[in-house]
């Protein structure tokens, strides 16, 4: 038998050693210390895990006691340390940043901006807007009525046998050009007319620098009575001035379509070599060919057919119309040369406009 005093005292250095415990748990500011401080307790040979190893040796009133404090204790101190050890990982990540690695790169705010063609198109829209001009839209599903026929493009026509049109079922089919809203506003207004026409067109060209399936137009429709050629060269020598710079040169170039009468394709000077002007180390320029002009949309004046499928009296009032690719205008403008980085979205691109 053991001493009466014997479970006092053990039971009192139970209370000792978790007080102690508690008390290097607490202090420790590293998780090294904390560790140690597990391991003198806590650990195999750990002095509460000694006592607690101990208990089977006890009498079975002290065993009780001694037990369930032991017992608690271990509870306790375990819970104490996992909380230390988090507050410690927390203090670690708080103190992190003053521990700046300048090499990193920076965390600034990333600004967007618009895509260069959006930029282009509002600019030529609001050109446009100030010369008196009002805009509209049409669908880019279209049927050949409208894309074709009623433009003097009849069935047969070599325009609609090219193999450029890409067909949707129920016989549409997705506009080869602008022009056919065109036909749909003077459909449903009577004349007179000053628009334009933006939006997206679509033809089966294979992607190549200058060909993509869908690209976009700026359609230019001005009817009423006694317009003339010359307002049409007025209005576009003064757009090509705006929009290239005063000093562009601009010609019109005898050409055919259907819709218009007599029709032409508009040249600029070119912009590489100043139509000529300036001779390239290489020779030739890349750019013109060495012709020295750039041809930037096509136009004319509207055909009588045209007039008579919407139910205007050519008789009584003319027209003119252009249209104009607005990627083509923008990779003349600033020196793309790749219609493809228009739809690539490749950021090297976009941001040299941003
Ligand atoms: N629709 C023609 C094209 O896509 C352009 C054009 C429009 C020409 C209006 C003359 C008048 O090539």
């Amino acid at each position: 038998m053991r001493p009466p005093g014997d479970k006092v005292d053990t039971e009192k250095s139970v209370r000792e050693l978790r007080e102690s415990a508690a008390r290097e748990i607490e202090s420790a500011s590293t998780a090294r210390e904390l560790e140690e401080a597990r391991v003198k307790y806590l650990g195999r040979k750990g002095l509460l895990t000694s006592i607690l190893r101990g208990i089977a040796n006890l009498g079975e009133a002290e065993r009780a006691v001694v037990g369930k404090a032991a017992n608690r204790a271990k509870e306790e101190l375990t819970s104490l340390i996992a909380g230390k050890r988090e507050s410690l990982e927390q203090g670690l990540r708080d103190a992190s940043p003053r521990q700046l690695d300048v090499t990193l790169p920076g965390t600034g705010d990333w600004v967007g901006s618009r895509h260069i063609l959006s930029r282009v198109a509002r600019e030529l829209r609001e050109m446009f807007v100030a010369m008196g001009f009002s805009v509209a839209t049409g669908p880019d599903v279209e049927d050949a009525y409208h894309n074709f026929e009623a433009l003097n493009i009849p069935e047969g026509h070599p325009a609609r046998e090219q193999g450029d049109t890409f067909f949707v079922k129920g016989g549409l089919l997705l506009r080869t050009h602008t022009s056919p809203v065109q036909i749909r506003v003077m459909e449903e207004t009577p004349p007179p007319i000053r628009m334009i026409f933006p939006g997206r067109v679509y033809r089966n060209d294979a992607p190549d620098p200058t060909h993509s399936p869908e690209f976009h137009q700026l359609e230019c429709l001005y009817v009423d009575r006694g317009v003339t050629f010359q307002d049409l060269k007025g209005t576009l020598a003064h757009f090509a001035r705006r929009f290239f710079g005063s000093r562009i040169g601009v010609r019109f170039r005898p050409f055919y379509f259907p819709f218009t009468e007599p029709s032409a394709e508009v040249d600029i000077t070119c912009i590489a070599c100043s139509g000529g002007r300036e001779k390239p180390a290489s020779g030739t320029c890349r750019m013109c060919g060495g012709t020295g002009w750039l041809e930037i949309l096509g136009a004319g004046m509207v055909h009588p057919a045209v007039f008579r499928h919407v139910g205007y009296d050519p008789e009584q009032f003319t027209g003119y119309a252009f249209g104009a690719g607005i990627e083509r205008l923008a990779m003349l403008k600033y020196g793309i040369t790749d219609i493809r980085f228009f739809l690539e979205n490749d950021l090297r691109f976009l941001e040299q406009f941003a």
